[in-house]
């Protein structure tokens, strides 16, 4: 039976490969890179990177592939989705079937962690129910953008005995900040929707780029740094042509 392994490789700094994913590099026979574009050409980079680094097994080979891009959403944001996933499990698909022998190991190497934010587990279930090849699945977890986050600006993400929501952007657009929210940590956020909040008061600390030499870490009342963070922000992804960033929002008190 054909095994993929599904390997978390942190949110963009090398150092941050475990070493069980290390290990899991080096089980593999088959490395898969997702290319996503010229304008990303830095994240497939990194993934080089690491396998340059790390891997050691002379018998492993990478096999590079291209992503479809998402369109734009038009009527139905969740249809938009499940036709990209689509596309994509056709490439999954054709790649285990034709890069790995039936007892052959591929990995996919997966910024940050597989479980947060990342659709490679319920792609390759899609894969699964097309019934066309069987695998076994191994995962192993890496450090996420939140981690990192958290890191880069010393803090615990919880208040003490209080929640941690995890959303986007496009939910803080449309659902302002829940009453009872401790911390909110915001990801996938093109637009700074920090800046359509009315609490002025709201903290916020924000990083780009964490954990690789252009991180930019900014903190402080929304009323006093919400507008710098846009400017820094679009400044930032005109020069290198796209950005990442994440947010901790805490209300003030408590
Ligand atoms: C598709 S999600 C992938 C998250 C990833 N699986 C993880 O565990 O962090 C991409 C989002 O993660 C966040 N992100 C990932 N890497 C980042 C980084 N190095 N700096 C800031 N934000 C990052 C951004 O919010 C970005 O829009």
């Amino acid at each position: 039976m054909r095994k993929l392994l599904v390997i978390g490789i942190g949110a963009g700094n090398p150092d941050h490969m475990t070493v069980q994913a290390i290990d899991g590099l080096n089980r593999a026979d088959v490395l898969f890179i997702p290319d996503k574009g010229a304008k990303k050409n830095d994240l497939a980079d990194l993934r080089r990177q690491i396998c340059d680094r790390f891997v050691t097994n002379p018998k492993s080979r990478r096999v590079e592939f291209e992503v479809p891009v998402r369109a734009e959403p038009t009527s139905s944001y969740r249809t938009t989705v499940d036709d990209w996933h689509e596309a994509i499990a056709e490439i999954y698909e054709a790649l285990i079937r034709g890069e790995l022998a039936e007892d052959g190991r591929g990995a996919f190497l997966i910024w940050g962690d597989p479980s947060l934010y990342d659709s490679v587990l319920r792609i390759l279930e899609r894969v699964r129910l097309r019934g066309n090849v069987g695998f076994e699945l191994e995962v192993i977890p890496g450090i996420t953008a939140i981690q990192a986050l958290a890191a880069a600006h010393a803090t615990a993400l919880n208040r003490i005995g209080d929640s941690v929501l995890v959303t986007t952007g496009r939910r803080l657009t449309e659902e302002g900040l829940p009453a009872n929210a401790g911390s909110t940590v915001v990801m996938l956020d093109g637009k700074c929707a920090f800046n359509t909040l009315a609490d002025k008061e709201v903290f916020i600390q924000w990083g780009a780029y964490l954990g690789t030499p252009d991180e930019i870490v900014i903190s402080g009342r929304l009323g006093d740094v919400g507008a710098e963070i846009e400017k820094v922000r679009e400044d930032a992804r005109r020069r290198k042509g796209w950005i990442m960033d994440t947010y901790l929002l805490r209300k003030s008190g408590g």
